[in-house]
């Protein structure tokens, strides 16, 4: 048979081990065959990936791309280069646009508008506010890979539904064999806080990470459990930022319920004094805090409770993310091409092994959304998706190089050690060294559900 592609020479990486001597063949998109190295001569394309490891390709289930609304932030085409050039081979997009992806309607433009700019593949998260609860069915219909809840307030101002809509939304999400992802921030805890700080005459950095303290995160995350729990409803926790969260997450999971959690590489790696140092950039939601929060987020990822990472990439101006006032700042950065690097330099500093990463970051997320095993795994019959790194490669994070539309990163001029270089999507060869190549080919993936 002749293969699409074949990738000869590399060491195979899943959760469970690392192994050489076998290459992978690709046709029509999906893995055709797995084999003793040299048993496939016959292909249009070939890699060698001599001295590399092959991954399934990484997912990164949290990122902005702003499209339809903000796309002098981002857009499809800008914020899938950025993802493949990082490595990033599937995306789950968030519905904070304008309008809210939040009914059929939408959703059906959104897909229609990225279709043909994609250099990955991607699901669509879609946003439940009130009135739409009774939408969800339709959603699930019109391809909603994941719903999400804004229970705390953040940017596009995307409206909580009140806890008994939330109720609500978890029973009728149960029936769709999907996942809600919640935003875990409580707002009146937050009002409280911001106007006691507003008051004070605050506006540094800071006054940002004490206006969001953890008890904001906890409260939230804690009632988002015990409705999901009562619903019987899958649920995600995005963005897990506090040693509280932590524990819930822990607890629940404990007692046997279907809830999973993110965290993103900069809650792991920068704590809020680097705030001090590069100012209100760094302002995210929820924030960065203390060393010892990271270090129970560590902790919650060692031991499988925190089971995900994402970035939460969320581009803005220069003009919204420079300002002395810390309540004028935009909340959010880049992080969808820097995080396969920032996560591979902790695999060769020994703090996590390079399977656990790849559990973390291709099958977690795609068992988690409904995408397993056609993401997240290198079997045959699986897509032809792979993330092929070298972990001795170094290099230095420069956000003036990131291919987003806006590129401010507190990680700009990090050292990392190990790199993605090669992102292939189905079979086609998207980025080689960092830099894009090929067409865009992405394309909308959709959850594999059993109503
Ligand atoms: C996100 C954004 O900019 O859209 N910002 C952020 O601080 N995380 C919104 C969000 O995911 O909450
Ligand atoms: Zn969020």
């Amino acid at each position: 048979m002749k293969f699409d592609l074949v990738i000869r020479n590399g060491r195979i990486v899943s959760p469970q081990r690392t192994y050489a001597g076998d290459d992978i063949a690709v046709k029509d998109g999906k893995i055709a065959a797995i084999d003793r190295s040299g048993s496939f001569s016959d292909s249009k394309k070939t890699i060698d990936a001599a001295g590399k490891y092959i991954l399934p390709g990484i997912i990164d289930a949290h990122v902005h791309f702003r499209e339809p609304g903000y796309e002098y932030k981002e857009d499809f085409g800008t914020g899938s280069t950025a993802a493949a050039c990082g490595g990033v081979t599937t995306v789950m997009d968030m519905p904070n646009n304008l309008p809210f992806c939040s009914t059929p309607a939408a959703l059906k433009e959104k897909l229609r508008k990225i279709k043909s700019k994609a250099y990955v593949d991607y699901g669509l998260v879609v946003a439940i506010v009130g009135e739409t609860v009774e939408l969800i069915p339709a959603l699930a219909r019109a391809g909603a890979n994941v719903f999400k809840i804004f229970m705390g307030s953040t940017v596009g101002g995307v409206p909580a539904p009140d806890d008994g809509g939330m109720l609500r939304a978890f029973e009728r999400v149960r029936e769709t064999g999907l996942r809600v992802g919640v935003h875990a921030e409580n707002n009146p805890i937050m009002d409280y806080f911001t106007t006691k700080l507003k008051a004070a005459g605050r506006t540094d950095p800071l006054a940002h990470v004490e206006a969001r303290p953890a008890v904001a995160e906890a409260e939230a995350v804690q009632r988002a459990i015990l409705l999901a729990r009562t619903a019987g409803c899958r649920l995600h926790i995005c963005h897990l930022s506090s040693r509280e969260g932590v524990v819930l997450v822990r607890a629940a999971r404990a007692g046997g319920m279907d809830v999973s959690a993110e965290t993103g590489p900069h809650y792991l790696l920068l704590d809020e004094n680097y705030m001090k140092k590069v100012g209100g950039i760094m302002k995210i939601n929820p924030p960065v805090r203390s060393r010892d929060h990271a270090e129970a987020l560590w902790q919650g990822i060692l031991d499988g409770t925190i089971g995900m990472i994402d970035t939460d990439h969320s581009p803005h101006s220069r003009e919204e993310k420079f300002n002395d006032d810390i309540w004028k700042v935009s909340p959010g950065f880049v992080g969808v091409e820097t995080t396969v690097p920032l996560m591979l330099t902790q695999v060769n500093a020994g703090r996590l092994s390079l399977n656990h990463y790849v559990k973390l970051a291709a099958e977690n997320p795609a068992r988690a959304f409904n995408l397993y095993p056609r993401k997240g795994a290198i079997a045959v019959g699986s897509d032809g998706d792979f993330t092929i790194v070298d972990l001795d490669r170094e290099g230095t994070i420069d956000g003036n190089k990131l291919h987003s539309r806006n590129t401010v990163t507190p990680f700009d001029g990090w050292k990392v050690k190990g790199m993605p270089v090669y992102a292939v999507v189905r079979g086609n060869i998207v980025m080689k060294d960092g830099e894009i190549v090929g067409r865009p080919k992405g394309r909308h993936i959709k959850a594999i559900v059993r109503f």
